[in-house]
């Protein structure tokens, strides 16, 4: 078999891109090692950047997206009691949009089947061949049959534990990483959000996030320890966390009830360079990974997507190398800055064992110059809103 491109990995950003280079006749097919409803039972991000949203609509998939996705206009950050707004229309003009991960690779998996493009799932043994030369390709397994695809392009978007980054050899990577002591314990529930819009709360038992999918279901997250496990924490005990560190309006007000999803994410900054190499171009989680304070993880994912398929269009379309070429360096560009923001609001927002009384003093001042600055909000809403690109 031959395509012009295999992406490795049908997530979020290798979905979009087979959708966005269907859309414009360069056929590629998706291999992915789990099944679909294993990929949809992945409970993970909830806000989407403008640029996310427009490149749905590129891609032809988002109307359900118009119709379900909640529009904000600000987000509420508490701290010792208190509470403000970070208003990001007012500073950017753009709003972001609460719509799932969940239900965005749905709708991408719908199309994709509505096109009849091919996706080859619970591919086992997955290698990358000859990726320095003109013709690479790609071996695995798929239902006990050994299988080879030729192609043009090999793009990785298996995430941070695929084979893709694995396979540029260690001499010509160069990785950067900072993992933090703490981890984030997110429940679903079949209830009514605490509020319209989202509350990061820094506290002193620690971080505490109020989000939603929709307004019959509510996302939060509490910060936790490491070593914990989802089943330590029974839905009881998570509501009496939850309520201490929030806000007494926002604790009168949440409406509890029983967990319908309930796990534990570490948090972790890394970034892989570069995200190409030959004839193989890293996406997504396969290349950098954020913490999740302020929801960067799946938007970046979507901003290399960006990059690639318009290097790809460009290489297919006019002949011109210049954007694979340069896909690394512009996507680099944006990654490190969102790095930056995820990292700052992250240390904004948490506490840990090992902060001083300095230390403590240090946040609890940044956030009163966050709540008092506009210049330091419009700087917020800026990366919150997401960079452009
Ligand atoms: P992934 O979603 O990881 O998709 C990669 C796909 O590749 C997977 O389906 C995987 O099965 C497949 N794959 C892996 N190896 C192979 C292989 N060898 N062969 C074939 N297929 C393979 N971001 C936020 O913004 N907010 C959040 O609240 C949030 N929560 C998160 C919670 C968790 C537990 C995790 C892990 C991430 C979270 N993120 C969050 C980050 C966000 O979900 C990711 O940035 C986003 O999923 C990246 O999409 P991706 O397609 O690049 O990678
Ligand atoms: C969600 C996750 C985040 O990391 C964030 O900053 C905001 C919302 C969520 O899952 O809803």
């Amino acid at each position: 078999m031959r395509v012009q491109v295999v992406i490795i990995g049908g997530g979020p950003s290798g979905l979009l891109l087979g959708q966005l280079l269907h859309r414009h006749g360069i056929e590629a097919v998706v291999l992915e090692r789990k099944t679909r409803d294993y990929v949809l039972g992945r409970i993970r991000a909830g806000v989407l950047e403008q640029g996310f949203v427009r490149l749905m609509e590129e891609a032809g998939v988002a109307d359900r997206l118009h119709r379900e996705g909640i529009v904000h206009d600000g987000t509420l950050i508490a701290h010792d009691g208190g509470m403000f707004r970070v208003d990001f229309t007012e500073h950017t003009g753009v709003p972001v949009v609460v719509y799932g991960q969940t239900e965005v690779t749905r709708d991408l998996y719908d199309a994709r089947e509505a096109a009849g493009a091919e996706t080859i799932f619970e591919v086992e043994g997955v290698e990358l061949c000859d990726l320095e030369g003109e013709r690479p390709y790609v071996t695995f397994t798929a239902q006990g049959e050994a299988r080879r695809i030729d192609c043009d392009f090999v793009a990785g978007c298996d995430g941070f534990h695929g084979v893709s980054r694995k396979t540029i050899p260690e001499d010509v990577r160069t990785e950067y990483e900072k993992v933090y002591p703490y981890g984030w314990l997110g429940v679903l529930s079949e209830t009514p959000p605490v509020d319209d819009e989202l509350i990061y709360a820094n506290s002193a038992r620690g971080f505490a996030l109020c989000s939603m999918r929709n307004p019959g279901l509510s996302r939060y997250y509490i910060q936790c320890s490491l070593s914990d496990h989802p089943g330590d924490w029974s839905d009881d005990d998570f509501w009496t966390e939850l309520k201490r560190r929030i806000p007494e309006e926002a604790a009168d007000k949440l409406v509890t009830g029983p967990s319908i999803e309930k796990s534990i994410a570490p948090l972790r900054s890394f970034v892989t360079e570069p995200m190409r190499w030959g004839r193989l171009f890293l996406c997504g989680d396969a290349a950098h990974v954020v913490p999740p304070t302020g929801a960067k993880g799946l938007n970046t994912a979507a901003s290399d997507v960006h990059y690639l398929y318009h290097a790809l269009r460009q290489f297919y379309e006019e002949g011109d190398a210049e954007g694979i070429d340069l896909y690394s360096e512009r996507a680099l560009a944006r990654v490190w800055k969102v790095e930056r923001f995820s990292w700052w609001f992250s240390a904004l927002m948490h506490r840990t064992a090992d902060q001083s009384a300095f230390d403590l003093r240090m946040q609890r001042a940044e956030l009163e110059f966050l709540a008092d600055s506009k210049s330091a909000q419009a700087a917020m809403a800026i990366n919150y809103v997401g960079l452009p690109y």
